[in-house]
């Protein structure tokens, strides 16, 4: 349970720096961004967990022209819109980090980027799924959802056990299309992320990306992510995906060189043909809820998707994709 992308992320809460397009996309993301206060606060009190929750801020930092034309033209976009994110000199990025001083030659500052422990989180979630007498089966792998006359009946198991319900949320990240039964092939394919983390305190609170990698700092360690590989569902860990990942931390942070390598793992986002989620009720079989294709923003959307799965369903709207 919360073992796929939910864990393999590194809780990045953060539209503007994901660049989240068209714009109901964004404010999709935004929107979910702004639930998040209370989501946790009401999650935290019921579980008594810390889920790590808080504003970091994230500085993206570019080396070569091209990368610093990237982040001026993702400063002009937002901050025309009156989004809160600042274009930064070589001078003003090596004030913030000392170790890129004399490299970097522009940064992009967005001081409302959050993030959150995902793996705090979703252990948070299984513990109140707990509490509320959730049952909740693990290694058991749904073969089809079923139903009859364009109406959900609930979910039978690759081991043939049937389950009735009137309703079925199918949220089987980037596994959902070989779920079977469904009024159509969900478009999903699963795209691979490598990540790694190093021990000890990061440098910095505030998250740090570059065109190469991210750095998300945890309190006694700094995950490093993340690749973004069509390969399909291979699990294996390469030199060259590792490679780049380190090259990406050793980048900003030179001396971090010696620091014992704590953990690498690869995870499967979600992905859809146009990048945007599948939320809500399927129009052609009544009762079965879509809440998949996250894509890289799962963590940030889990609010919006609490919302658009309860009582609220109906007011969710997302309006037809379009490219800027
Ligand atoms: N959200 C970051 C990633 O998918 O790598």
């Amino acid at each position: 349970c919360g073992s796929g992308a939910t864990r393999a992320a590194g809780g990045m809460l953060s539209p503007l720096g994901e660049d989240l397009h068209p714009p109901a996309f964004l404010a999709l993301g935004q929107r979910s961004l702004s639930l998040f206060p209370e989501f946790v606060a009401a999650l935290e009190a019921e579980t008594g967990a810390e889920v790590g929750y808080r504003t970091s801020g994230k500085l993206e930092v570019a080396f070569t022209p091209e990368e610093a034309e990237h982040l001026r033209d993702l400063v002009e976009r937002h901050s025309a819109m009156g989004r809160d994110i600042q274009f930064l000199g070589a001078a003003a990025v090596g004030d913030r980090i000392p170790s890129v001083r004399g490299r970097a030659i522009a940064g992009a500052w967005i001081p409302g980027d959050h993030v959150v422990d995902n793996r705090l989180l979703a252990a948070a979630l299984r513990r109140a799924c707990d509490l509320r007498g959730v049952e909740i089966l693990e290694g058991a792998t749904v073969d089809r959802v079923d139903s009859a006359g364009g109406v959900v009946s609930g979910v039978t198991t690759l081991d043939g056990r049937s389950f009735l319900a009137p309703r079925v949320v199918l949220a089987a990240g980037a596994w959902g299309a070989s779920v079977g039964g469904l009024p159509r092939p969900l478009p999903l394919r699963p795209v691979r992320g490598q990540m790694l983390s190093v021990e000890g305190a990061p440098p910095h609170s505030e998250v740090i990306a570059t065109a190469r990698a991210y750095l998300v700092p945890r309190v006694d360690h700094l995950i490093v992510g993340a690749t973004s590989e069509e390969v399909g569902f291979r699990e294996e860990l390469t030199p060259e995906g590792q490679a780049a990942l380190l090259n990406g931390l050793l980048e900003v942070y030179p001396d971090l060189g010696s620091r014992p390598i704590r953990e690498q793992w690869v995870g499967y986002r979600p992905a859809t043909p146009d990048g945007l989620p599948i939320l809500g009720e399927d129009p052609e079989l009544s009762g079965l809820i879509h809440a998949t294709g996250h894509f890289r923003n799962g963590i940030l959307l889990t609010p919006i998707t609490v919302a658009a799965l309860g009582p609220a369903l109906s007011l969710i709207h997302i309006s037809e994709p379009t490219r800027q």
